[in-house]
């Protein structure tokens, strides 16, 4: 892309209702537009990442087994009422009538519809396991939408359900669902803690939520330092081997990490006292084991191997896709801007041409653009007429990972410079050898 023709609308002052980083970098980078409280378009920038953090969570999600579908954001009140939750969920909901007076709501979550689906199609073990998933807009009534993207009425959310014909099954699909988190977060460069958690309106007494430490973060957290330091990393993991799957989940949650809501005083005490930590934190996902809920309430029932009929097992497992944004820039940003990790990254590169118009200086600038797109890259090619500074303020601003700089006086003695946004840190190498160094990077991602 080139930036003169793409439409990256940057504000130079910082937004006075942004109270933090995230929102302030998302409104100033031109990621996003707020339309009302809580609810906001996506502009080119901040739909390119919002995409590439789906890409991420689909692809995680289809590695574990787990199947996508899509249901609408409208739901008929009265698969709520066959839940009870109806009338529980207060004023979060946002209730709407169609011409025929007939009830509806946009549906804060799915449980009911999923559980409405699977009793119309399943009725056997044999069609067992089973995990549906999709990546749908949600709406929830905050009392306080605040923090851009962070905490929206209108937000993106990935929930997946599994059904399971016993206790054990599903126990194996909540494993897995944690095991699949923990990669789909790593991959966005993020380290995202499993916490014990309270359960909330969905119900359920297993349930974690993943949190992002982060100063700005609207949980308070407990927990010993050394669980920072765990890594999934590249290892094989066959999700359908129980033992290893929760081999993983163990060794991730052993150490002492929770929210205020489950912390335990007497069990913090005995962390040791250097590793002992209480912070912030950002909840960007969450799992639950609910058992029977919802399947008792609305008829979901299997037929067992023995030709018993039971209420099917389930569970539901959430990712705050669109928070994720504001949750990737609170743990990656500095006093210039936003610094994408490279899994997320809406460029792989930024191209700074430091004299547009030189014909030299224009001809590299356009060979290096061609051949990052020849090595499957993205780059975004400042090809504006506007003076150097104002162009490495842009490119520090919307945090592309990687900067090509190009100028006359470097060209004559046969090099451009590579710059790492993160560290900061330039290399003068030849044209060649930038691009070749961008494709080794991302062959990575
Ligand atoms: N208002 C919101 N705006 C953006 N993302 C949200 C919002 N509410 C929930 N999410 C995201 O969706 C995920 C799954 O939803 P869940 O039902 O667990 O939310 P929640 O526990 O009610 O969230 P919170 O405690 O932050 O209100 C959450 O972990 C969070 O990342
Ligand atoms: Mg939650």
């Amino acid at each position: 892309m080139r930036l003169t023709r793409y439409f990256l609308p940057v504000l130079k002052e910082n937004p006075a209702e942004a109270q933090i980083v995230s929102h302030r970098y998302m409104l100033r980078a031109g990621m996003i537009k707020q339309q009302a409280a809580g609810i906001y378009s996506w502009l080119p920038m901040g739909f390119k990442v919002l995409k590439r953090i789906e890409q991420i969570v689909h692809e995680e999600q289809i590695r574990a087994g787990h199947i996508p579908l899509l249901m609408p954001t409208l739901q008929p009140a009265d698969l709520w009422r066959e839940s009870g939750r109806y009338d529980d969920y207060g004023q979060e909901m946002l209730r709407i009538k169609d011409r025929h007076d007939r009830d509806m709501l946009y549906g804060p979550t799915n449980e009911e519809m999923i559980t409405d689906i699977f009793r119309s199609h399943v009725g056997s073990y044999k069609d067992l396991p089973l995990t549906l998933y999709h990546i749908q807009w949600k709406f929830r009534d905050e009392v306080r939408p605040r923090f851009g993207v962070m905490r929206g009425r209108e937000f993106l959310m990935k929930d997946g359900y599994n059904f399971d014909v016993d206790k054990a099954a599903a126990l194996h699909a909540y494993n897995r669902h944690m095991v699949s988190y923990l990669r789909t977060y790593e991959r966005m460069g993020l380290t995202a803690i499993p916490m014990r958690a309270a359960s909330g309106p969905i119900g359920g007494d297993n349930t974690h939520e993943f949190l992002v430490l982060a100063a700005t973060g609207e949980s308070e957290v407990f927990y010993d330092s050394a669980v920072t330091d765990l890594k999934l990393g590249q290892r094989e993991v066959d999700f359908d081997d129980r033992d290893q799957v929760k081999a993983i989940c163990d060794e991730f949650t052993t150490l002492y990490a929770r929210t205020d809501e489950t912390h335990d005083a007497a069990l913090f005490d005995a962390v040791p006292e250097e590793r002992r930590k209480v912070g912030r934190g950002i909840e960007v996902g969450q799992i639950f084991y609910f058992g029977t809920k919802y399947s008792e309430a609305m008829g979901a029932n299997v037929v067992t191997a023995d030709g018993s009929r039971v209420p099917v097992e389930m569970g539901s497992h959430g990712i705050g896709v669109s928070r994720l944004l504001g949750a990737i820039i609170e743990a990656s940003h500095d006093d210039k801007g936003i610094i994408w990790p490279e899994g997320v990254t809406p460029f792989h590169a930024g191209i700074v041409n430091l004299k547009q118009g030189d014909t030299a200086t224009d001809a590299a600038c356009d060979a290096i653009y061609k051949a990052l797109k020849a090595k499957g890259l993205d780059p975004l090619y400042d090809d504006r007429d506007e003076r150097a500074g104002a162009k490495f303020a842009t490119m520090d601003l919307i945090g592309l990972p990687w900067r090509v700089t190009v100028g006359p006086r470097g060209l004559a003695n046969g090099v451009v410079e590579l710059t790492s946004r993160r560290t900061g840190v330039s290399e003068e190498l030849t044209a060649e050898a930038a691009v070749a160094r961008l494709a080794e990077i991302y062959a990575d991602w």
